[in-house]
């Protein structure tokens, strides 16, 4: 089989916000088994889905209370054995968010844990004693306050590096890594493609368990410096491939934040854990080095393209990408990547597609990105789900800006921004569910939504249609040909992927004036979101407009 996973486009799911096929207001299985003819003809091979364990849902799932039962409002075991089993009848893969860096305080190893303070659960998580009557240490959780929890009535605390509902698990104990790696077994032996693998370079913790510098005034230290990329993380690593992916043709997909390009050996080199990984060094150009949401981040499309062509270049020098803009982590990156709102047109949709799907890369596609869903703007913090959200809200104003700048921040960045339901239609709750849904519909549902554009053979939908075909077309040119970026000025990206004798350019212009591009030879055009002007192989670019060239030399 090879590396068949390099050859894959795959589809993004957040299943709460999918389709909802029994009225309930959340998504389901069944609900995306009756998509799949959908994906089918989108062109998509593989669908990543958010995690569907059983789960008190503090953290939309992201909080697992049983690895091996899957949450009643998804469905049963039964309905993803069907949709295993759908999806390989239409060649589509299942790949599952596998989540091991922490469980749920709700899954039965924390409540023996914590109600016992002789449990051999104990030792699943990690408990400490606290020093001088606080906390261990002055570590910031990623959701905002300590990563330290109080034990009641005990001179104890556990460690999370996310929510406190989140204890983070004690990669250390070998019994529980065996655990783990039983339910992963478990899991590929039921026929999925792989995992996402969720928070993965958290697992290893620095074992001194000392103070950091404080910086922010709830006079905490971000826990980054010392529970993710840690040395000694690879020793885990090599285990976890070694017992579980190693014996199975599996595709797996690191997230991976912060990675430094001399450590990516671990994840994904010739003896890496990983098949790929999604490396956020370009997508988080909006966000602070500690992923705060504020201050707002200066920066240009120039340097958007410095670090995209960073990352085609160093990641591909050690092993595999997975290429993405969007994510249940982000917003809608039409937001995210044009600043003026209206630049963020159908037009633009269409060049942001190109432009991923044609990189050295596994592309991921979120849902909605490929009929160009916008952000969903929210006027109080009440209307906000996402706990990150919440807790970068309470941050800001700590760090002295003010309620309306608060808002404004989180409205940039929620994750609510994609995790609103998808829009199949125009109806009122957007054919996503008959009644009101667990989370605020897109207020442009009547505009951006799937019936519209299925029939228009001009849509974003068609284009990203257009684009997957391409894509799979051209699939040894892509996967096996060389990266080059184009030599342009500062607001055009454009690059040249070339395997003997053929070339494919892609270029696209990224602000709202006209730029010209010369090249050498003559070239046919693939495929464009404009018509296409070329004087003598000087090719002139409206706002906006990308273009897909390929030359074969005889
Ligand atoms: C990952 C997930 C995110 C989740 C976090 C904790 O970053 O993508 O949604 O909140 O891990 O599991
Ligand atoms: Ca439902």
């Amino acid at each position: 089989m090879g590396e068949w996973w390099k050859k894959q486009v795959v589809y993004q799911i957040y299943p709460r916000s999918f389709c909802d096929s029994n009225g309930d207001g959340i998504g389901d299985i069944q609900g995306i088994i009756s998509k799949l003819d959908y994906l089918k003809d989108l062109g998509i091979t593989c669908i990543w889905i958010c995690p569907m364990y059983k789960s008190p849902m503090a953290d939309n799932g992201y909080d697992i209370s049983d690895y091996y039962a899957i949450q009643d409002d998804y469905g049963t075991m039964q309905d993803l054995e069907e949709l295993i089993a759908e999806a390989k009848q239409r060649n589509i893969g299942i790949l599952m968010d596998l989540v091991i860096n922490h469980t749920s305080d709700e899954h039965a190893w924390f409540k023996d844990a914590i109600a016992n303070p002789n449990s051999k659960y104990r030792n699943y998580y990690i408990f400490k004693k606290g020093v001088d009557g606080h906390a261990p240490t002055n570590w910031r959780s990623v959701f905002g306050g300590s990563v330290w929890e109080k034990v009641p009535g005990e001179d104890m605390y556990y460690y999370h590096a996310f929510a406190k509902k989140q204890p983070d698990l004690n990669w250390e104990n070998p019994e529980m890594r065996h655990e783990i790696y039983n339910m992963i077994n478990w899991w590929l032996e039921k026929g999925i493609a792989g995992f996402r693998v969720d928070a993965i370079n958290f697992i290893k913790k620095d074992q001194r368990w000392c103070d950091g510098e404080v910086d922010g005034a709830d006079g905490l230290s971000n826990c980054f410096q010392f529970s993710r990329n840690r040395e000694g993380i690879e020793e885990f690593f090599k285990e976890l491939r070694h017992e579980t992916f190693d014996k199975h043709d599996c595709l797996t997909v690191a997230e991976a934040v912060g990675v430094p390009y001399d450590q990516l050996g671990a994840f994904i080199g010739k003896d890496g854990c990983f098949s790929m990984m999604f490396d956020f060094n370009y997508s988080n150009l909006d966000v602070t080095p500690n992923e705060e949401w504020y201050p707002e981040q200066d920066w240009t499309i120039k340097d958007y393209k410095e670090h995209l062509f960073a990352s085609q270049i160093e990641v591909n020098k050690i092993g595999w990408s997975a290429a993405f803009h969007e994510n249940h982590d982000m917003p809608r990156s039409l937001a995210r990547l044009i600043k003026n709102p209206a630049e963020r047109t159908p037009k633009a949709a269409k060049l942001l597609g190109a432009l991923l799907m044609f990189l050295k890369a596994t592309p991921y596609i979120y849902e909605g990105e490929e009929i160009g869903m916008v952000n969903n703007e929210r006027t109080s913090i009440d209307q906000f789900d996402d706990i990150s959200s919440k807790s970068q809200y309470e941050r800001a104003q700590l760090e002295g800006y003010s309620p309306e700048e608060a808002l404004r921040f989180v409205n940039r960045r929620s994750r609510d921004n994609t995790r609103s339901p998808m829009c199949w239609d125009d109806s009122v709750y957007a054919g996503f569910s008959s009644v009101k849904p667990w989370l605020m519909m897109n207020e442009k549902s009547k505009e951006i939504n799937v019936e519209k554009e299925i029939h228009d053979s001009n849509s974003v939908l068609s284009f990203y249609k257009q684009l997957i075909a391409l894509r799979q077309k051209n699939v040894d040119l892509i996967v096996d040909g060389t990266f080059k970026a184009l030599e342009t000025s500062d607001s055009v990206v454009a690059y040249a992927r070339t395997l003997d004798n053929e070339t494919l350019i892609c270029m696209n212009n990224m602000h709202n004036a006209e730029e010209t591009i010369d090249l050498d030879g003559d070239y046919e055009v693939l495929l464009s979101n404009d018509t296409v002007v070329n004087n003598d192989n000087q090719y002139t670019l409206s706002g906006w407009q990308t273009l897909v060239l390929k030359k074969s030399e005889k």
